[in-house]
């Protein structure tokens, strides 16, 4: 793909199935990769793995964001792509079930998280004159409802107002922002969510029933990641473009 090597990239969630798929993928195509996560083993294994760096941070905090972006500009002197991947599902309940504090956890994580990765961004573009471009991790709990998982799709359907917002502000300064929106990808976070509850039978009737008829693997996601981030995309913003195996036509 055009215009990904070397190339400095911020890859958040990256100890995870897809941020490490992605992380791999984008060092196929010869960027440097900042790979963040909160587990800190895990994330410097992935960054081993592609000679990139690891650093461990909260996405949900200033600080944990600031941190990040100044590990990454003492390594490599600057950043120029971000995917804003880190997320998790936050816990199966009813909406009567459903506390305010869980709420808030997932918000904080999924949408404040988004938010800070995104607005540091375009700080650290200002202060490099550069223009680089995002990628935002959605899913196909942006676009539709659930009645289990009520926090995780409302905070979905949250990432795509910043990606909106972002992108209408950022075009003018040639920054682009772009979103993915997973389908089945059977990873942590997946397992945790409602329609892995009917365990892996009910996971196959699922993905069997999607056109494509299989679940979706991070390398999957990883492709479309690094194709919106390098310039083989370079007309497209402010997009949301579904990775599911066309389970959103159905
Ligand atoms: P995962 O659970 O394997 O990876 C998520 C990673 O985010 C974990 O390594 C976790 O430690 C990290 N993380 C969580 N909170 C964090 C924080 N506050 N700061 C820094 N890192 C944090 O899950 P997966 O599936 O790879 O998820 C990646 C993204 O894909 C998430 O945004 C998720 O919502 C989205 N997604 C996943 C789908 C799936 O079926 N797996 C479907 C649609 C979207």
């Amino acid at each position: 793909m055009r215009g990904l090597a070397d190339k400095v990239v911020v890859v958040t969630g990256a100890a995870g199935g897809i941020g490490a798929a992605t992380a791999r993928r984008l060092a196929e195509e010869g960027a440097r990769v900042v790979a963040v996560d909160l587990d800190e083993e895990r994330v410097r294994k992935v960054a081993e793995s592609v000679g990139g760096l690891g650093v461990a941070a909260d996405v949900s905090s200033e600080e944990g964001v600031a941190g990040y972006l100044s590990a990454a500009v003492e390594r490599f002197g600057r950043v120029d792509l971000h995917h804003l991947n880190a997320g998790i599902p936050g816990s199966f309940a009813t909406l009567p079930e459903l506390s305010a504090a869980e709420f808030d956890r997932v918000m904080a994580v999924n949408v404040r998280g988004v938010f800070l990765g995104v607005r540091a961004a375009f700080r650290r573009y200002a202060e490099q004159g550069t223009a680089g471009n995002i990628v935002i991790t959605g899913s196909i709990g942006s676009l539709r409802g659930s009645a289990d998982l009520l926090a995780y799709q409302t905070s979905k359907h949250a990432v795509l107002g910043i990606l909106k917002g972002a992108a209408m502000y950022g075009g003018p300064l040639g920054v682009r922002v772009n979103a993915v929106a997973p389908g089945i990808v059977p990873t942590d976070l997946f397992a945790a969510t409602p329609a892995a509850a009917g365990g892996k039978d009910d996971m196959s009737r699922r993905a069997s029933s999607t056109p494509l008829r299989r679940a979706g693997t991070g390398d999957d996601v990883a492709g479309v990641v690094a194709f919106l981030l390098s310039d083989d995309a370079a007309y497209m913003t402010g997009e949301v473009v579904s990775v599911d195996g066309g389970a959103s036509i159905v």
